[in-house]
């Protein structure tokens, strides 16, 4: 194993909680049911599609136009939670992992679907700690799709085959098999009968790397 490819989102750092109420303050506007049930089943998927799970539970009837305005609303108040984000925000035994496994050797790389990845990295000083980065906006298609991942082992010049995944999404560990890659789930991810490992702690990757080298 020669590169390990990290989710952003509930992997790297902790904006789980700050999605959810974004989405919630969405859906409370429009009078449209939501809770932590609807927001784990939106993990690792885009925006849009996010949208259509919410809409869902709505008794209206949105056009292309009106559900545009629901996701720039819905982003606007995301990137405002944002700006309070710090290095606090860095999920437990990250940055320890991340150490490790450069003094291992082994290649780190963000393989995120939002296109906020950038803010959320400047805003926890993680900007520069990656070998490389690929975000919402360099992609076509979204997770489960397996472009985001094959992507950042091309930017890393690794074979798909060198590398492991780690995700707390469903989609992101498809997305991941997909891409002919090793899938490490974590969080909410530890539910996907495709992951190859479950870990309860994000610091067990550097065993996994290890055992697979
Ligand atoms: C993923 C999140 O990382 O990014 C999803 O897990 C989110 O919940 C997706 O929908 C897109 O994020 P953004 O920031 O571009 O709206
Ligand atoms: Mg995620």
């Amino acid at each position: 194993m020669k590169a390990v490819i990290f989710d952003l989102d509930g992997v790297i750092v902790s904006t789980d909680e700050l999605q959810y109420r974004a989405w919630k303050h969405m859906a409370d506007r429009e009078g449209i049911p939501f809770n932590w049930e609807i927001n784990n089943r939106l993990r690792g998927i885009s925006r849009r599609d996010s949208l259509e799970i919410i809409l869902e539970n709505s008794s209206k009837t949105y056009d292309e136009q009106q559900k545009m305005e629901l996701i720039t609303f819905k982003n606007d108040y995301y990137v405002k939670l944002l700006d309070g984000l710090t290095q606090d925000n860095i999920l437990p035994n990250v940055m320890e992992l991340l150490k490790k496994l450069k003094s291992d050797g082994v290649k780190i790389a963000v393989g995120s679907g939002s296109k906020n990845a950038k803010k959320i990295l400047d805003k926890t000083g993680l900007s520069n700690v990656f070998d490389a980065i690929v975000d919402g906006t360099e992609i076509k298609h979204s997770k489960p799709d397996p472009e985001v991942f094959l992507l950042a082992a091309a930017k890393l010049h690794e074979k798909p085959e060198n590398c492991i995944v780690v995700e707390d999404a469903k989609a992101g560990i498809q997305a991941a098999k997909m891409a002919n890659m090793i899938a490490v789930g974590v969080s909410d991810a530890r539910n996907s009968e495709l992951a190859d490992y479950k870990v309860d702690d994000i610091l067990e990757v550097v065993d996994i790397v290890r055992e697979l080298s």
